[in-house]
Order: structure tokens, then C-alpha cells, then sequence
């Protein structure tokens, strides 16, 4: 008997560990053989921990199971949810980047190649460096960081740049709130990031990789260093990927954990052991990056997508999607929602069905007042939108932004002054204060809205006024883009700025 028990955080966080210490001391008590496999989360948090079954005749699905259930789930008398594949969440989503996520024993290098790892190396090393970043350039990958940048456009730059020395810098600070792919990508599949990462090094020239991955990651770097050590020892990486004349190896570093080191040029600083100051731009880190080499700067998920792309084609990722918004986003639905996690779907849902019908609207049985999407810096979008297509330019034309591809889901209860007023206190804190428009702008950001809180008239237009100079003066995007969920806040609900005034009227 098989019995898999997640090793993720968030299924740790709700007692994985405990259950599977339980299964493990109730098989030896029975004299039963049980294989217990730590797999990766299958991305429904409600359900954590899910433990499945496989008596030979396929998986079954269980939670959430507590250590109390343990008897009844070897006795076979715990009501099953049947196979994850048919769970309705799981059923309706597309998995190409974490199609193993969750099915396999992460740091299992031969589970991995059984279900198609290794396939996309193994194609792109048969390529030459051009027609790999074509291969990139045709799937229509886009940065899954943030700023959906074209990610062959990016390689193309490294790719032409003449250097002794360039290099891979995989971003996985992941400090946008409601976000956990990247994390879960890592300690659920941390071969496919680490295969994404050798063919970059590959199609751009660049033979050492970093991982900038944040301190409050524990699981993830330890199974990500410990993935790294068996691909050196199968020799995945080393001075010959995979017998290739292709050298390239990946060092993983920790970041203290600022949300302003996640942006590209100041990760890049504290990577360099310097102070996380974001770096003015030109140049840009394609062509001066790392230790002033050209370096490609790309998120988890973009990397971590790369070797489907190749295993399958670029064709087969770039039919999924709507518009200029090609292949699969990892959505990932957080907040007030019934059904929490990880949903991977082609580009082209609306919020409504990943709000109401896949998240089944808010835990709390309120009605739902707006989700943020992307992140603290992304726009809070009210009901009477939901019917926006997620998509880089649909979410643009309503002033809001996909991001990191996370949704914060609100009910009716949120004080959107509060909200308007958090971002900007976000901003103040997490500003690396480079240049003024930020690191001023946000104090006096807060400030004007506790005067509009205190029924000052002339406040709204003094925010207006100072988030266009944010928006319009700031070096980067987190001054830059702060006014996206404040002036959202403004203008959609406008009653939750007017009480106070109108009280004191
Ligand atoms: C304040 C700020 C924080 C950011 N945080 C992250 C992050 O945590 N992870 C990430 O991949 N990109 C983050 N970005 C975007 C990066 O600057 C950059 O665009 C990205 O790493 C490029 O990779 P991609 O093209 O694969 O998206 C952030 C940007 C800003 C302005
Ligand atoms: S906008 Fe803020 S975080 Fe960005 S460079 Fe300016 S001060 Fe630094």
C-alpha cells in the first residue's frame, strides 16, 4: 500500500507531519508494509492536508484528514473524495507547469523523468542557442513575475550580448501578498525549475545560475538545495549537462526577506551582497545585471514553464490563451474565498468563474465586495467587473494589473479606506527610499488618507494629485504602481471615503 502525505508548507502548517507520523506508527502497530510518499501539495488548501491512497488500483483522495482519522483511513472506512483528477476544482484546470506538482515525490529524479521531466533538456540540447530562444520567443512566454515582459525578447538580449561570463537569476523572492506558487513549484516539482534553469543557461550562454529565494521559505530552500545536490550527482548539472558540451550549475542564496528585493535590479544588489537599492534602468540587468554581466532576471514560474514548453512545443503552450496572453497562468486564490489555492488555467477566465464558481465565493457566506488582483500593488476590482478576462491587456484596460497571478478575495465587510490606507503604509515601510516620489509620497500618502478618514473636503483631490506624481515619478513600480489599489479603492467605493466626511458634515 501506497500512501502519499504532502511535505508542503501550507499542508505542514495544517498537520501533515502529524498525520503522517501517525500513518507510519499505526501501519507498524497493524503489521502493515505501507510506502509513505511526501509528494507536493495538489493545491487545494482547503483540503490539506490530502492524503491518497493507491491499494494498486489507482490514487485515492482523502481530507482533511487529522491525525484522529488515521484508523478509519486504514480500515478503508473513511469517506474518500475519490481521485484528485475528479475533485471539480482539480478537473476543470489545465496542468502543464505543475502537471506533476503533487503526483510526485519531489526530489525523486526517476518519478521525475517517468512523468516527462528531462524530455525539454533533452530536446534543447539537440538545438542550437538561436532556436532555443526562438523556441521561447514562439510559445509566447511572458514573465510570470510581474511585469509579463516577453521572455524570448529577454533571452534574445542575453542571448546576442558578448561576454565572457552570463547569467541565469532565477526571482523567487515571492513577496506579493496571496501568492504561493512559486513556492509550491519548489518543494512540490524543483527539477522542473532547475531543468527550466539549465535550458536558459543553455539557449543564452550563461553557465552559473543563482536562486535568490527568501529566508521565510524554509521547506523550499532546504528541498531545492537538496534537488540541486542529486541533479549535480545525476549529472544534470555539472560541466556537462546531461553529456552535453553545455556547463552549468545553480547555487541557491537566501534573501533576508525585503519586499523591494524582489524587484529585479535590487534583488540583483542584495545578490551581490550589497544593501537592496533598487538600480536606475538603463542599463538594463539583460545586458549589465549581475556583477555588471549579462544576466536573464526570471521568475519561478517562467523558468519552472520552460521544460513543457520544450517537451511538448511551443506551438502545443501558445494554442492555450486569449489574445497576447499566451499558455497557462497559475492562479492563485486567496483571501476570503471557500476554496483556496492553486488553480492553473489557460489565460482567458473571467473573474467571475474563478471568484464565485471555482473559488465558490467567500469563506465567510458574505457577498463578495472585490478581489485585488496581483498583489499589494495591483488594482482592487469590484463585482460589477467580474466579467473581465484574466489576460495582461484585459486587466490593463481596467487599471488593474494579473501580477504574480494572485487574487485577495473581500467581502462585503472590507473597509476599502483601510485598504487604500494599508497600501500606502506598505509602500511607506517597504520603499527603499532611492528616490522621493516613493519614499515621501507614501508617508504623505497615509497621512492625506487619515485626513479624508477625519472628514477633510480637500483631501481626495490632494491623494488624486500625489498618486499621479507616485505614479508618474517613481523609479520603480512599487511607488509606481502603489496608486493602482488606492485610487481602485477611490473611485470603486467611493461611499467607504465619504462616511467619516459626510458625519463630520
Ligand atoms: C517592488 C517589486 C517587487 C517585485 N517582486 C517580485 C517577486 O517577488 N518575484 C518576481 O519574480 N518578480 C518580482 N518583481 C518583478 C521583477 O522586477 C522582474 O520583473 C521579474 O523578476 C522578471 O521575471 P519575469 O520576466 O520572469 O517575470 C517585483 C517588482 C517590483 C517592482
Ligand atoms: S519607487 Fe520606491 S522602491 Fe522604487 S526606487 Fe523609488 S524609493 Fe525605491
Amino acid at each position: 500500500m501506497k500512501i502519499y502525505v504532502p511535505l508542503d508548507s501550507a499542508a505542514r502548517a495544517l498537520g501533515a507531519d502529524q498525520v503522517a507520523q501517525v500513518i507510519a506508527a499505526e501501519a507498524r502497530n497493524r503489521g502493515l508494509t505501507v510506502q509513505i510518499i511526501r509528494n507536493g501539495s495538489r493545491g487545494m488548501i482547503w483540503l490539506e492536508p490530502l492524503v491518497e491512497v493507491d491499494l494498486g488500483q489507482g490514487r485515492q483522495a482523502y481530507g482533511p484528514v487529522s491525525p484522529a482519522d488515521v484508523p478509519a483511513l486504514l480500515d478503508g472506512k473513511l469517506s474518500s473524495l475519490g481521485p484528485v483528477e475528479e475533485i471539480p476544482f482539480f478537473a476543470r484546470q489545465t496542468r502543464l507547469t505543475f502537471a506533476r506538482c503533487g503526483v510526485i515525490d519531489p526530489l525523486d529524479l526517476t518519478a521525475y523523468q517517468a512523468h516527462g521531466g528531462l524530455a525539454g533538456l533533452h530536446r534543447a540540447i539537440g538545438m542550437g542557442s538561436a532556436q532555443i530562444v526562438q523556441e521561447v520567443a514562439d510559445s509566447g512566454l511572458r514573465g510570470r513575475g510581474g511585469a509579463g515582459f516577453p521572455t524570448g525578447i529577454k533571452w534574445k538580449t542575453v542571448a546576442e550580448a558578448q561576454a565572457a561570463q552570463k547569467y541565469i537569476v532565477c526571482n523567487a523572492d515571492e513577496g506579493d501578498s496571496g501568492t504561493f506558487a512559486d513556492r509550491m513549484i519548489i518543494e512540490g516539482d524543483p527539477f522542473s525549475l532547475i531543468e527550466g534553469m539549465a535550458i536558459a543557461g543553455i539557449g543564452v550562454g550563461a553557465t552559473r545560475g543563482y536562486v535568490y529565494l527568501r529566508s521565510e521559505y524554509p521547506v523550499a530552500i532546504d528541498i531545492l538545495n537538496r534537488a540541486v545536490q542529486i541533479a549535480r550527482e545525476n549529472g544534470l548539472l555539472g560541466p556537462q549537462v546531461l553529456g552535453s558540451g553545455h556547463a552549468f550549475d545553480i547555487e541557491v542564496r537566501v534573501g533576508a526577506g525585503a519586499y523591494v528585493c524582489g524587484e529585479e535590479t535590487s534583488l540583483l544588489n542584495s545578490l551581490e551582497g550589497k544593501r537592496g537599492v533598487v538600480r536606475a534602468k538603463p542599463p538594463l540587468p539583460a545586458l549589465e545585471g549581475f556583477l555588471g554581466r549579462p544576466t536573464v532576471v526570471n521568475n519561478v514560474i517562467s523558468l519552472a514553464t520552460v521544460p513543457v514548453i520544450f517537451e511538448k512545443g511551443a506551438a502545443h503552450y501558445a494554442d492555450f490563451g486569449l489574445g497576447r496572453s499566451r499558455g497557462t497562468v497559475t492562479l492563485q486564490i486567496a483571501g476570503n474565498v471557500r476554496h483556496g489555492g492553486l488553480f492553473e488555467t489557460a489565460f482567458g477566465a473571467t473573474l467571475d468563474q474563478v471568484v464565485n464558481q471555482i473559488g465558490g465565493g467567500t469563506a465567510s457566506g458574505r457577498p463578495v465586495k472585490a478581489v485585488q488582483v496581483g498583489g499589494p500593488l495591483g488594482a482592487y476590482i469590484p463585482v460589477e467587473q467580474f466579467d473581465t478576462p484574466l489576460g495582461y491587456e484585459e486587466l490593463d484596460q481596467k487599471g488593474g494589473l494579473i501580477g504574480h497571478a494572485g487574487l485577495v478575495v473581500f467581502d462585503d465587510s472590507a473597509d476599502m479606506l483601510r485598504m487604500a490606507r494599508f497600501a500606502m503604509e506598505f509602500c511607506a515601510v517597504e520603499s527603499c527610499g532611492k528616490c522621493t516620489p516613493c519614499r515621501i509620497g507614501a508617508v504623505r500618502g497615509v497621512e492625506t488618507i487619515d485626513r479624508i478618514a477625519q472628514g477633510d473636503p480637500g483631501a481626495i483631490e490632494l491623494l488624486t494629485d500625489l498618486c499621479d506624481t507616485m505614479r508618474d515619478g517613481s523609479l520603480c513600480a512599487l511607488g509606481g504602481f502603489t496608486p493602482y489599489p488606492v485610487m481602485s479603492a477611490l473611485r470603486h467605493f467611493p461611499d467607504d471615503f465619504a462616511t467619516q466626511k459626510e458625519a463630520a458634515e
